[in-house]
């Protein structure tokens, strides 16, 4: 076989064999074929399509590239979540803590910054000393003692994903149904969840940009799901406003403890409890989901979510009293206000300017080799509905350095919208597909 005729194939619009996807992603993650190779197939797969057959042979030959998780020894039931990419979105970093502490195990594994959105490993890596590339002994001790741990894709586990991800990022290549199904399934077989709460995302902020394209990668990622065995939820959900107040790596980070404390902004909770809620149902903790937002509700009042989501930072390798110590604190010195330029109400905050604005600020990266700035990001004073007068100030705003902040501001003036009258009442959570 030769990686160009494979190309040239799926260029045409062929169905691929599995052998030859095994052929090109297995030799890709072997160093055989070359980065270039790989995104002229990716972009082919992008304006082609995939079959539902073909999907499903992806998924089996990217999570073939490494070993599964053994979860062999610990008590399950072992149920997760994942997004498909929003901006602001640390629902994951306020779910985990929050069905681990109602006896549900949930082994995470997630993936960086993606286009304009956030990445939870960037995020988590934002507490100092925290480390997301755990072996498999470490992850399986952690899970046990905490009831969830968060790890990433390593040269071991889905080394394809970690690649694929990477070189997808900064080749245009993100938005297609079967590169998102296969990447994230491939990830979730491989850390051995038994079950899954998936949400996916439309609106500007999202990768799917319109309800009726997220449901199609709903309906790819639960039939897909079904083929490998596993039981899938997956919630649509609005993401054409940032989510929470937050938008950066460690504010994101405190912004998850604000949630777990009772203090979370209202959309976030929304999301939150509705993602979590159906984790505890997968998990046998709940008969539907009204019972499971119920049961969800009385955990965050006992505090143990919150106590659970600092032993994990000690158990990987961060120091709980020193994060809550740089609370409010840990932000970059290159910092400006953007002040509100209409009114009387805000009528929208575009996700996708702001995420494109995070990624000039620090918060993501424009080449796979970029680093991303802990202490970079947005704050909002104010959200969309909220009644204004103009120059009041609507977001602070911290940069990597000053050209970053220069670069970013008109572009975070720009996501602003304003109106005379307030604008319709959002719902945050459209549908469920299972
Ligand atoms: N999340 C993933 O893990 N992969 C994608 O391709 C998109 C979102």
């Amino acid at each position: 076989m030769r990686a160009v005729d494979i190309i040239i194939d799926k260029r045409n619009g062929k169905e691929l064999s599995r052998d030859a996807l095994r052929f090109l992603i297995h030799g890709y993650v072997a160093g055989e074929i070359p980065d270039y190779q790989i995104a002229a197939w990716a972009m082919a797969v992008f304006f082609q399509g995939m079959s539902p057959g073909e999907i499903a042979a992806l998924t089996e030959v990217m999570l073939q590239s490494g070993g599964l998780m053994d979860l062999s020894g610990i008590a399950g039931p072992f149920v997760d979540k994942h997004s498909t990419g929003g901006v602001g979105d640390k629902t994951s970093l306020i779910v985990a803590p929050l069905i681990a502490s109602l006896g549900i195990k949930d082994p995470m594994m997630s993936g960086r910054a993606l286009g304009h959105t956030g990445g939870t490993l960037d995020k988590l890596e934002a507490i100092p000393g925290y480390r997301t590339a755990l072996q498999a002994q470490e992850f399986r001790e952690i899970l046990g003692k905490t009831g969830y741990a968060m790890t990433g894709q390593t040269k071991d586990m889905v080394p394809a994903d970690r690649l694929l991800y990477a070189l997808r990022d900064v080749s245009g290549t993100v938005e297609s149904i079967p590169l998102i199904t296969a990447s994230i399934l491939a990830k979730k077989v491989a850390e051995g969840a038994d079950a899954l709460v998936l949400d996916v995302k439309y609106g500007s902020g999202a990768f799917m940009k319109e309800p009726e394209e997220a449901e199609k990668l709903a309906r790819s990622l639960v039939n897909t799901g079904a083929m490998m065995g596993k039981k899938i939820i997956a919630l649509l959900t609005d993401m054409n406003e940032p989510l929470g107040t937050m938008v950066g790596n460690f504010l994101e980070v405190e912004e998850s403890l604000d949630c777990l404390e009772g203090n979370g902004p209202a959309d976030l909770m929304e999301v939150s409890l509705e993602l979590a809620a159906r984790m505890a149902v997968l998990g046998a903790k709940a008969a539907d989901a009204v019972e499971g937002r119920l049961v969800c509700e009385a955990a965050l009042v006992s505090g143990k979510p919150r106590q659970l989501f600092l032993e994990n930072i000690r158990c990987q390798g961060g120091d709980p009293k020193q994060f809550l110590e740089m609370r409010g604190k840990y932000r970059s010195d290159c910092s400006a206000e953007i002040k509100a330029s209409g009114g009387p109400y805000i009528s929208r905050i575009d996700a996708w300017k702001i995420g494109h604005a995070g990624i000039l600020l620090g918060v993501g990266r424009n080449r796979t080799e970029d680093p991303v700035s802990p202490t970079a990001g947005v704050q909002f004073h104010k959200k969309r509905g909220d009644r204004i007068v103009p120059g009041e100030r609507i977001m602070t705003i911290w940069a990597a350095d000053e050209a970053s902040l220069a670069a970013a501001i008109p572009q975070l003036e720009d996501a602003v919208e304003y109106a005379e009258i307030p604008p319709a009442p959002r719902k945050l959570v459209l549908k469920e597909i299972s």
